[in-house]
């Protein structure tokens, strides 16, 4: 079965996207890579030339996410069962291609509607990564940019489709507290979940996105000495470690609406182990984090009422 390599690029629109031009910089030590020709501001991380584009746009909302695919026989692959699946694929032009800084493409949805795209061959320029502060680089290569977390309206039904059509693995299902209902972690490389699916009823959106530094040093920099530590108003989560993916990060509403988890040391799943997914239980009274992550109420304006 074809499979998802990895996430490759997230795109978002924005009526406050000029602001992430220093917003990213300044908080997280992302590079700028080129504008897209709308003005996105495109945020770049490793080698590839963005990971992050940040439209102009009238609203909050997301614009796509970028899977990757090994090589182009691969997409031919996916492409085909994608068309069996009713998911309504369609090649991007040439235009598209080059705006998105990829050499093939093809567009379609999810199960709920969400515009997604799988692509082969990025560009990339070769080493240069050449941050605005010394950072000692993210972790990206086999397991790609980071990962998502959508909201959904039923994480088990969102995740039977994209194990079934995109060739995902479940890592851990996590009970959490009503009305929340079980979260559903996903993986398609060594990271421990590239997507993972929070249960809210009737809501859909994105949650938050993902970014993996090498080194802890550069996460609690960006935490104390940028953000100015627990007290910063825009923070979600405060520092703390995950029982799941056992990620030491931080959460932070940014200036697109939604939320980035800054982080270090997530779990990898070795891709040889015959895994079968846990199931973790958090609900009142359990432990919910390995330390902290206290959380703190954030509005997200990308998460919106969904009807079928
Ligand atoms: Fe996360």
């Amino acid at each position: 079965m074809t499979e998802i390599a990895k996430l490759g690029y997230v795109g978002v629109e924005s009526p406050d996207h000029a602001e992430w031009r220093t917003w990213a910089p300044e908080t997280f030590a992302c590079m700028l890579g080129p504008d897209g020709a709308d003005g996105a501001v495109r945020i770049k991380i490793d080698d590839a030339d963005y990971r992050l584009s940040v439209h102009p746009g009238r609203e909050h909302r997301l614009a796509y996410v970028g899977w990757e695919v090994l090589d182009h026989r691969d997409l031919d692959s996916l492409e085909a069962r994608l068309e069996k699946a009713g998911a309504g694929p369609r090649r991007a032009d040439r235009a598209l291609c080059e705006a998105r800084g990829v050499q093939e493409l093809v567009t379609f949805t999810d199960l709920y509607g969400q515009p997604y795209e799988a692509f082969c061959y990025q560009s990339s320029g070769y080493r240069d990564w050449d941050p605005p502060r010394p950072h000692q680089g993210f972790v990206t290569g086999d397991q790609g940019l980071g990962h998502v977390v959508f909201v959904v309206p039923d994480a088990k039904e969102a995740s039977e489709w994209h194990t079934d059509v995109l060739g995902f693995r479940t890592t851990d299902i996590i009970r959490l507290n009503p009305p929340l209902g079980d979260m559903w972690f996903l993986r398609s490389n060594p990271r421990h979940h590239s997507i993972a699916f929070l249960q809210m009823d009737g809501m859909l959106g994105l949650h938050h996105i993902y970014l993996e530094c090498n080194s802890l040093d550069d996460v609690g920099y960006a935490y104390y000495d940028v953000l100015g530590g627990d007290q910063n108003p825009d923070l979600l989560m405060r520092l703390g470690r995950h029982i799941g993916d056992q990620t030491v990060s931080f959460y932070i509403h940014n200036p697109a609406g939604f939320f980035i988890e800054y982080g270090w040391d997530g779990l990898p799943i070795p891709e040889t182990e015959a895994r079968s997914p846990r199931y973790i239980d958090v609900t009142e009274g359990k432990r919910a984090e390995m330390w902290g992550h206290h959380f703190v109420m954030q509005p997200n304006e990308t998460v919106r009422p969904y009807r079928r």
